[in-house]
């Protein structure tokens, strides 16, 4: 696997514009499936999950494929409503695919996405909300057989705002008879887009972005041409390690709108954050204040994907913060690894106890997952002397090569290629 080598202490600073928001784009490709025109999908990033989405699509017998930053997806030639084992495994998001092929085919095959390095992460409240539409499930291993010679709208209550279960509802009652109220509905900023997209295509969907969505089923969804939002995660990564390294950056083509909860935190810390409409100035001179309480909690509060990023301020703040994590169990992985580099963090059940210390050093590191990974990186760039960053594919999954995003703000990180120890001849 490849390796980041990162000659931290360099304050970043310059204009950056933010990529298109991977959590968006892939319930979006998902989406397209059930398209009878072409979409058109602008500001998509350029990522492995993206690229294992493209790949599902096409083993499905969709035509789809990426140019830059723009993919099209054709549905009409789709032929197959089964996932394969090794395309689920790849990627935990292939569960976006169960609600709109089941809509499309009446019936959909695939397989447990199994679960990862930050938690369980179940998909019970998926499909309990695909039985309320009507679908007869069957499990038998790891397989997940669900069938419905036709999907009718319900109401459905969800007992946890989860994101993936409301997105893959919204997918099967697009298409279902009748209205569908998802009561408890997760409220994130990529929900708005998918609702968004769905009526783009001609669906009727209203109320995303509160906690009760409404979808009255269509008989057929066209094709369109959409933008993604912009990255909220991948926004707040640069805007933590402009601060990290007492930097002076501005962030243009923003949704200053969705990172509320962070750029409060933010600013508890004693970093300068100056917002005009889509564009944020991020400018850190001084040592942060430490937090005295952060907490994780589904949108709008702060959100679990900027925890372990966050943690990088206040590992190197004046005082003494606590960060409780309340939506995955096994969300602290770079813990351990910050403690190498020096941090001083003590860790009870969900809640981290943070002591700031003056400094990080540079060492060898390991990302766990993908937004540990990208703490490690900013870690890396606030630190002193050399940081050398492991297992980079986690975060290639959700950062488009982060070496050069950071490099374009002056941040020394080189991309060090995996290579094949050969058994054998030396040279
Ligand atoms: C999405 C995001 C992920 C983010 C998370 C929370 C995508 C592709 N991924 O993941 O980056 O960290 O939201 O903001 O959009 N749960 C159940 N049963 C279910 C579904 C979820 O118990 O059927 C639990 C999970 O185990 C977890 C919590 O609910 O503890 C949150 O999960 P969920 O909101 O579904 O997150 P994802 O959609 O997987």
């Amino acid at each position: 696997m490849d390796k980041l080598v990162i000659e931290g202490g360099k304050p970043l600073s310059g204009t950056i514009r933010i990529h298109g928001a991977k959590n968006a784009a892939l319930p979006i490709l998902a989406a397209s499936v059930l398209a009878e025109g072409t979409v058109t999908i602008r500001n998509v990033p350029r990522l492995l999950d993206i690229e294992v989405m493209l790949n599902i699509l096409q083993d499905l017998g969709c035509r789809a494929e990426q140019q830059d930053d723009v993919v099209t997806v054709q549905s009409n030639t789709a032929y197959s409503s089964h996932v394969p084992e090794s395309l689920m495994r790849q990627m935990r998001s292939s569960v976006f695919l169960m609600g709109p092929l089941l809509a499309r085919f009446g019936e959909v095959e695939v397989y447990q996405p199994g679960g990862c390095a930050i938690g369980e992460r179940k998909i019970d409240l998926h499909l309990r909300g695909l039985q309320a539409l009507g679908a007869e499930i069957r499990e038998t291993g790891s397989r997940i057989v669900c069938k419905a010679k036709r999907l009718i709208g319900a109401e459905i209550i969800l007992d946890f705002p989860s994101v993936g279960a409301t997105e893959n509802i919204m997918l099967a009652a697009v298409l279902a008879s009748g209205r569908t109220t998802i009561v408890g509905a997760a409220r994130e900023p990529e929900i708005q887009d998918l609702e968004r997209f769905l009526n783009a295509m001609g669906g009727k969907v209203s109320g995303a972005g509160t906690d009760t969505i409404v979808i009255d089923g269509v008989r057929a969804l066209g094709g369109c041409d959409f933008e993604i939002i912009p990255d909220r995660i991948v926004t707040g990564t640069v805007m933590v390690a402009a601060a990290a390294t007492r930097g002076d950056v501005t962030l243009v083509g923003t949704r200053p709108g969705h990172l509320t909860s962070l750029i409060h935190v933010m600013r508890r810390a004693g970093i300068h954050i100056d917002v005009e409409n889509d564009i944020m100035r991020v400018v850190s001179r001084s040592r942060p204040r430490s937090v005295d309480r952060v907490v994780t909690s589904p949108y709008p509060a702060f959100p679990t994907d900027l925890q372990a990023q966050l943690m990088i301020l206040l590992a190197i703040s004046d005082g003494v913060s606590v960060v409780k994590e309340t939506v995955f169990e096994g969300r602290f992985k770079h813990v351990d690894e910050l403690g190498r580099m020096g941090a001083d963090i003590r860790l009870d059940l969900n809640t981290a106890f943070i002591r700031g210390v003056p400094e990080l050093y540079g060492t060898t590191v390991e990302a766990s997952d993908l937004r540990a990974g990208a703490a490690l990186v900013i870690a890396g760039l606030a630190a002193n002397g050399r940081t050398t960053v492991e297992q980079v594919h986690h975060i290639d999954r959700g950062y488009d090569r982060i070496e050069l995003m950071f490099g374009s703000l002056g941040g020394h990180i080189v991309r060090q290629p995996y290579e094949r120890v050969s058994t054998g001849t030396h040279r």
